[in-house]
């Protein structure tokens, strides 16, 4: 990012306070995951009765469900990773590790509140029995050390446009397994996927929020960001996992979340959609002539992408079914 614009930042330091900040919540109003789970200060008694009744809920799961469950464990387990992402933007990092900036308060409490949902899903995980912990671990450890690249150059601009992605991106991904969950008769596992993608949806709205402000202080350096973003394609925060097995396991992870309808290449598109509508970017003036070809870009993208997706399934239908052995599972084979 050009010096200069660190300024921009700087200059909305007191908007931020005032309309990011209060985006989130006091620690004692949050939810902490131990209200979720079986009571351990109960008698050994009652508590093993919780987890029997937990383990009783899970049976009826498919093994496709946790082997989703687990990909978003694993992307929410990598935090350290997205704070450090987040710290290599210009002009909003955290410069000190207790920098009083708004930015950098907003990323230490948004990650503190992050961290609450893979601590939550892996005790719920742990605790059901269903999927090889060693091999879920391992493949955390992987991933933190493997780190990721979403192409953000350290330009808050295009940092912030990623957020924006895939909060929503997790939003609809936790929401669909909040509903599976319900639909398969466990409603504390519904209530903990519903309760993180309301989470997920608050902190959407702050990161929209950041990119809307931008749009209108710095219209064209915000649109062109956004083109950047959409043209480099929103890679996944857990792009790079891998389990020490399997080489191509973030492509099977999402091909068992497209087939489970957890999340797939419509919602892609459909957020996209979304955020050229919350952005109302179709109707943003004001711009360079760069711009406007940017904002051209972006907002003809939607039925490109459905359409290429169209050509996509039908090659995908014209070939033989395929398979993948998951060691999350203990190596159980799933059709992709
Ligand atoms: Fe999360
Ligand atoms: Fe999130």
């Amino acid at each position: 990012m050009p010096p200069e614009k660190a300024e921009v930042f700087k200059s909305l330091e007191s908007w931020a306070s005032h309309w990011v900040l209060p985006l989130l919540k006091p620690v004692d109003n949050c939810w902490q995951p131990n209200e979720f789970l079986p009571d351990p200060s109960q008698s050994s008694d009652d508590f093993t009765d919780e987890v029997r009744a937990l383990r009783d809920r899970t049976a009826a799961l498919p093994d496709e469900y946790f082997v989703v469950l687990v990909g978003d464990l694993i992307t929410e387990d990598a935090l350290p990773t997205y704070q450090t992402m987040i710290n290599t933007l210009d002009g909003v990092r955290d410069e000190t590790g207790a920098s009083p900036s708004p930015w950098a308060v907003w990323t230490r409490a948004w990650t503190a509140e992050e961290n609450r949902h893979g601590d939550l899903l892996r005790t719920y995980l742990y605790l059901s029995g269903r999927v090889d912990m060693l091999m879920v671990e391992r493949t955390v450890q992987y991933l933190i050390g493997a780190g990721m690249n979403p192409g953000t150059e350290n330009n808050p601009y295009l940092g912030f446009v990623y957020t924006s992605f895939q909060e929503r991106a997790t939003f609809i991904s936790h929401g669909n397994t909040a509903r599976l969950a319900k639909e398969s008769d466990d409603p504390v596992l519904a209530r903990i996927c519903g309760t993180i993608a309301s989470d997920e949806k608050r902190h959407e709205n702050a990161y929209s929020r950041i990119v809307e402000k931008l749009l209108e202080v710095d219209s064209t350096c915000a649109m062109l960001a956004i083109a950047d973003m959409m043209r480099k394609k929103i890679t996944m925060p857990a792009h790079l996992m891998y389990d020490g097995r399997d080489p191509l396991l973030f492509e099977h992870f999402s091909a068992v979340a497209q087939r489970l309808g957890v999340y797939t290449a419509e919602d892609y598109a459909d957020i996209l959609e979304f955020l050229i509508g919350r952005w109302r970017l179709e109707k943003l003036e004001g711009l360079t002539g760069e711009g406007k070809c940017a904002q051209d870009f972006v907002c003809r993208l939607p039925p490109r992408i459905r359409k290429l997706q169209e050509r996509a399934d039908e090659r995908a239908r014209m070939l033989e079914p395929r398979s993948a052995k998951f060691s999350w599972i203990f190596n159980k084979e799933l059709t992709l």
